[in-house]
């Protein structure tokens, strides 16, 4: 099975309005490519993401835009909380759920992720689901353990129809913003684990099919090596997607 590959640029808290318009329209100017080869999605703040949808639907590019959070309920007393509804309104496609920032910073745990992706599913948006394990599970050995763990906690209760929409983003919290990234080999071998989970949970035709991305401190220098490994399908980008050269370079290096 050929699965399409994807990047996908996690802007986290950077741009204003006005600022990730002009990076949205550098975007769309600079890709010279065939964008049918590969699928790009850009995930800025809440409030640039109706901003960047009008860019790119008005260069008439196939851009989507995805959010970088969201709450499990429709409506309601949420103080602060953003909707499934709300994204699904202003053209919003994709969600990052389980960003380990999140997990980190803001106490998401993996029942929240869940609850998150369920909500997504049911409103017709697709989660990238991020999991990743911190420096001390990596050197105490228990790596494929606490990741795969992640994502069994993140797809409980999803069958194989609704999981198959979904993306699972593997990011070693030891390699986002650090420089340091993951070889390709280490990487490889925490996403051929991550697939083997999802073909325990939705069968081996459902894992196939299902693409796998990495993140932390992916380059233009070193997506090559990574993207080439047989189970990395792409892309999540975060530092290399705040300038419109080094995100088109990742989206060129996966066509
Ligand atoms: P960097 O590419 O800046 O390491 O960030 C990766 C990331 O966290 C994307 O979600």
């Amino acid at each position: 099975m050929t699965r399409k590959p994807m990047m996908a640029g996690n802007w986290k808290m950077n741009k204003t309005v006005g600022e990730a318009v002009v990076l949205a329209q550098d975007i769309s100017n600079q890709f010279k490519g065939t964008w049918e080869a590969c699928d790009v999605v850009v995930c800025p703040p809440f409030v640039d993401l109706k901003p960047a949808y009008t860019v790119f639907e008005f260069d008439r590019v196939p851009i989507s835009v995805g959010a970088q959070n969201v709450y499990w309920e429709e409506s309601g007393a949420y103080t602060g909380e953003i909707s499934v509804p709300m994204l699904k309104e202003i053209g919003c496609e994709w969600c990052i759920i389980g960003h380990s920032e999140r997990r980190g910073y803001f106490g998401e745990t993996n029942e929240d992720v869940n609850k998150k992706a369920k909500a997504l599913l049911a409103g017709g948006l697709k989660p990238i689901i991020c999991c990743g394990e911190s420096l001390e599970v990596r050197d105490a050995g228990d790596t494929l353990e606490f990741v795969c763990a992640q994502v069994r906690a993140a797809f409980a209760g999803i069958d194989a129809a609704q999981a198959v929409k979904c993306v699972v983003a593997y990011e070693p919290i030891w390699a986002i913003g650090t420089g340091r990234t993951a070889t390709p080999e280490q990487a490889q071998e925490v996403c051929l684990a991550i697939r083997e989970t999802l073909a325990e949970l939705f069968g081996a035709e459902s894992a196939d099919a299902m693409r796998v991305l990495y993140g932390g401190s992916m380059n233009p220098g070193n997506v090559d090596m990574l993207i080439a490994q047989p189970d990395i399908d792409g892309g999540l980008i975060g530092g290399a997607a705040l300038k419109a050269p080094s995100f088109v370079q990742l989206i060129e290096a996966c066509i």
